[in-house]
Order: structure tokens, then sequence, then C-alpha cells
């Protein structure tokens, strides 16, 4: 059916496509959720017979919706009944933000490229929408936090740790990003220096939330060595691992997902898990059952998918789950 169907979504434009969707899985959400399980073969998830255990929830599944698809959290809780246990909100900045001109989110080859720039409701919106929300107790949800575009670096501490005190008591976990290649000068921030004053002055705000780290692939082994081998001195809690691998296409920067990040993304678990016991989120290049299975195999205690799910369609999540479950 979704072979079948793929073609004639994907001839429409990829920004277009998306906001039809989450209209779609609102609306199904809210008056037909059996539809969502459904098409996503979600009652096969709930059949499985090894939990996960995730920062003190037990998951049905290690399939978690990546960061950038539900930006404002808009179908959060009906992502339970697409075959999702955990998902990553957001980048959610202080301020509401547009985010670069479009067209902004292009298809290829088993890849997607964008150059979204955090388009996204702020965070005092979000915050509303949470406070609506009642979050099944077993699903973790995770709220990443990105920059506002006119930050000045010597503000970034202050509003990370501003946004994240608007926000702290709707995520299960939370994730600093200064990984994103679509905020200029953004990922200068990923160095030892600025991480400690962005942690220090969130743990100020709240020292029992879980803060995890998202980096980017193409990080060099001496960078990440210090982030893995000084974590609890600096705060983080966990790793999600990776970003978009920065690129140009057609003269804009902005980052590919899909494809081309598989092996970055393996060989930074890899080196993580051979560094640390924190718990480790993998994500990038995640395009078949497969390649879950060598995550897991790797040390990864989760894993998102977002470019995986658009070409592997609504059964992708139980299939990487029925994948994971029978190692
Ligand atoms: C259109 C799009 C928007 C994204 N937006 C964000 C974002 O706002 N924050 C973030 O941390 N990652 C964002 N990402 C990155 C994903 O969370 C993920 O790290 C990346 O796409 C690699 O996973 P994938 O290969 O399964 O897509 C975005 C990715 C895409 C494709």
């Amino acid at each position: 059916m979704w072979n079948f169907l793929k073609p004639l979504i994907f001839s429409f434009d990829a920004e277009k496509v998306h906001d039809f969707s989450l209209k779609s899985i609102e609306s199904l959400g809210a008056f037909r959720p059996q539809v969502l399980e459904w098409i996503s073969g979600q009652a096969k998830i709930s059949e499985l017979s090894q939990d996960v255990s995730f920062l003190g929830k037990t998951l049905k599944s290690p399939v978690g919706l990546a960061a950038g698809f539900d930006k404002n959290a808009k179908i959060l809780p009906y992502l339970i009944h697409l075959g999702f246990s955990s998902a990553e909100i957001g980048s959610v900045t202080l301020r509401p933000q547009g985010g670069n001109p479009k067209p902004r989110l292009f298809r290829g080859d088993q890849r997607l490229f964008n150059f979204m720039g955090f388009n996204n409701e702020g965070a005092e919106a979000v915050a509303r929408r949470f406070s609506g929300y009642q979050i099944s107790k077993n699903f973790s949800v995770g709220i990443n936090i990105g920059l506002n575009k006119d930050t000045p670096h010597e503000k970034a501490a202050e509003e990370y740790a501003e946004s994240f005190d608007i926000l702290k008591s709707f995520g299960d976990y939370f994730v600093v990003n200064v990984s994103s290649p679509n905020t200029p000068g953004l990922r200068s921030l990923q160095q030892l220096n600025s991480i400690e004053k962005i942690f220090s002055s969130m743990k100020k705000v709240s020292s029992s939330q879980r803060i995890f780290l998202k980096l980017a692939p193409e990080l060099e082994e001496n960078v990440l060595s210090e982030f893995f081998s000084r974590a609890s001195e600096l705060g983080i809690d966990g790793f999600v691992l990776t970003n978009t691998l920065g690129g140009n296409r057609e003269g804009r920067n902005g980052g590919w997902s899909g494809a081309p990040l598989s092996e970055l993304s393996c060989s930074l678990l890899a080196f993580a898990r051979s560094r640390t016991s924190l718990p480790l989120i993998s994500v990038g290049g995640i395009m078949d059952a497969a390649e879950a299975v060598k995550r897991k195999k790797l040390g990864a205690n989760l894993i998102q998918i977002y470019t995986g799910w658009i070409f592997g369609g609504p059964r992708f999540p139980l299939q990487l789950a029925q994948a994971w479950n029978e190692l």
C-alpha cells in the first residue's frame, strides 16, 4: 500500500506534505485514534515480549520520533497510536520564530536536505499546549531546546535556561541543541566552555531534571572525548547522537539526513559507548530494520527516526521495534 502511495505523495512539495500530515494526524488522533493504530500496526507493538526501560519508564518499543517533526507538540498525544514510544518535541526557542524562507525542505534518494531554521511557536505557546495534555505513563517525552537566531552567544546560557524554566514540568528529559547547521554560528557552542555555562545555568533552574546534549556528526574525536569523559562534572545526563550532516544544496547551507548519516552516526555511537555508560539515544540514518539492530548492538538505549519514517512509511516504527525485540 505504501509503495503504491509513496510516488503520489512525493510528487507534492515536501513541507506541504509535512504540514498536511500533521493536520491529518491531529484530526484522526482526536476523533479516530484506532485508524492511526491500524495504519501503523500499533497493536502488534503492544504484543512484543521485551520492554524497554528508559529513565524510569517502561516503554513497549525503543523507537522514538526525532526532533524537528513535531516542533510545537501538536501531535504528541497521538504518537503512541502511530507506533512510537517516545518523541522529542522541538526544537523550541525562547521566542517564536518563522524560520528560513521557503522552500527549505527537499527529498533526495533515501535522504532529506533541510534548512528550516528553527521555525517554532516559542516556549510559552508550546508550554500552554503541553499543559492540556495527559501523556501515557508508557511514553517518554523529550523537549529539545534551541536558540533564537538573533541571540548573541554571550546570552546563550541565559536563554537556554529561560526556555527550560518555561518547559521544565513537561518533559521526561530535555535536550540542549547546539548542533543544528541551520542557525548560523550555533555549532560554535559545541565546546566545553559554552556547554559548561549552558548546563550550569539550566541546572540552577532545576537540578532534578535530566538534560541531554545533542551533537553534530562531524565533531572531532578529541572534542567528543572531552564531552564524554567530563559529562558528569558538566551536568550532562545523556547524549543524542546525531544531528544532521552539514552541507550545501544549490548554494544554500543546511543539513542532510537519512542515508548519508548512517555510517557517521554509527561510528559516533560506538565511540560514545566506549567512553561513557550514560544513556545514549541513537538517531541518524536508520533507514531499515538491520540498522536498528546495529544500533542496539552498539549500545544505544533508544533509537529515533525522522527520514526513515518518511521513506519507510507508517509501518516503519513497527518493523524496527520487531527487529529490536528479536535480538
Ligand atoms: C526537516 C527536519 C527538521 C529538523 N529539525 C530539527 C530540530 O528542530 N532540532 C533538532 O535537534 N533536530 C532537527 N532535525 C534533525 C533530526 O532530529 C535528526 O537528528 C536527523 O534528521 C537525523 O535523523 P534521520 O536520519 O532519521 O532523519 C531535523 C531534521 C529534519 C529532516
